[in-house]
């Protein structure tokens, strides 16, 4: 009997000593991902870069992929994981006070990936993202000259309360304020879905709505657009003009079909810039607040350009 209690006594200790402060002592960095369940393509690339980039450098990636509530169960899994650092895509802008200072209480380091929140700064590290207000300029004032300062214009925004849609509307609005010819006639939420896109679009038609051009707030929204209007027997890209955000490879069959005209990138390939920031965090190196990719509007005369052929 005495002998099996110093067995079991050994196998505790040893199973402390392997597992100090809950981690595997490999020397490999464990990080948690928050991802927003969504389904397009734009997010499974982002998806993809993160664990591609977790894989090359040799990280121990946990991934989590929810909606906004399970997000903030999955943070504080990886906080109570004892997790070196964590990076969140986060769904919506509000509801992240508590748990990223339950993060930072635990010395946990948070980096933003592709979306803001309206947390205080220092409860994350910094925020690697496009710069959603340039895009929707960008697509006011494609629309603008292409309507030649008169026109209807139809936006499918994507979640309302989330980040790149706030301000994606905002500052195409802004560019809009500019032309009082062009009337925004219908704003309604896609949900970021394709299938949804469409279905919003059919009921615009349904109803009698025909615009000169649709801003979709992402490629997927607009090829539900798409879609609607070839039901119904218009001809996407010169009945109805449509520009959306992202650049994913699809928008780019779509453009190269006649079927869209404009994209505004967006890159969802943000794991070595999140890693290199997050491990930065971790070692006590100084990050910048603020990290903005540089996004290019492509259309018919430049999306053979696009250094990835869309993402
Ligand atoms: O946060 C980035 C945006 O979120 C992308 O434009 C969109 O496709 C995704 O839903």
């Amino acid at each position: 009997m005495k002998r099996f209690i110093l067995l079991a006594l050994s196998i505790v200790l040893l199973g402390t000593l392997a597992f100090a402060g809950g981690q595997p002592d490999d020397g490999k960095l464990v990080v948690g991902f928050a991802q927003i369940k969504e389904d397009s393509p734009w997010r499974t690339t982002e998806t993809n870069s993160v664990q591609q980039e977790a894989e090359r450098l040799g990280i121990d990636l946990k991934l989590s992929v929810t909606e906004q509530d399970g997000q903030i169960s999955a943070i504080r899994d990886f906080i109570a994981q004892n997790v070196d650092g964590i990076l969140l895509a986060p769904q919506t802008r509000s509801g992240w006070n508590e748990v990223l200072g339950e993060a930072k209480d635990a010395g946990i380091p948070v980096v933003l990936l592709d979306r803001g929140v309206d947390a205080p700064e220092d409860l994350w590290v910094t925020q690697i993202s496009s710069d959603f207000a340039y895009e929707g300029r960008e697509a006011g004032k494609w629309v603008a000259e292409r309507l030649n300062g008169k026109g209807k214009v139809a936006e499918l925004y994507g979640d309302p309360a989330a980040d790149p849609a706030i301000l994606r509307s905002e500052g195409f609005m802004e560019i809009m304020a500019k032309y009082p010819g062009i009337e925004v006639v219908e704003s309604k939420t896609g949900e970021w879905s394709q299938d949804k896109g469409r279905q919003v679009v059919e009921a615009w038609l349904a109803a009698g709505i025909v615009v000169d051009v649709i801003y979709a707030h992402n490629d997927g929204m607009a090829l539900g657009a798409i879609d609607a209007l070839k039901a119904a027997g218009l001809n996407p890209g010169e009945d109805v003009l449509i520009i959306s955000v992202d650049a994913i490879k699809a928008a780019f069959e779509a453009i190269d079909r006649g079927d869209l005209n404009a994209t505004v990138e967006c890159s969802p390939l943000l794991g070595p810039l999140g890693f290199e920031m997050l491990t930065k965090a971790i070692n006590g190196e100084p990050v910048d607040k603020y990290i903005i990719n540089p996004d290019a509007l492509y259309d018919e005369s430049n999306y053979k350009d696009h250094p990835t052929g869309g993402f």
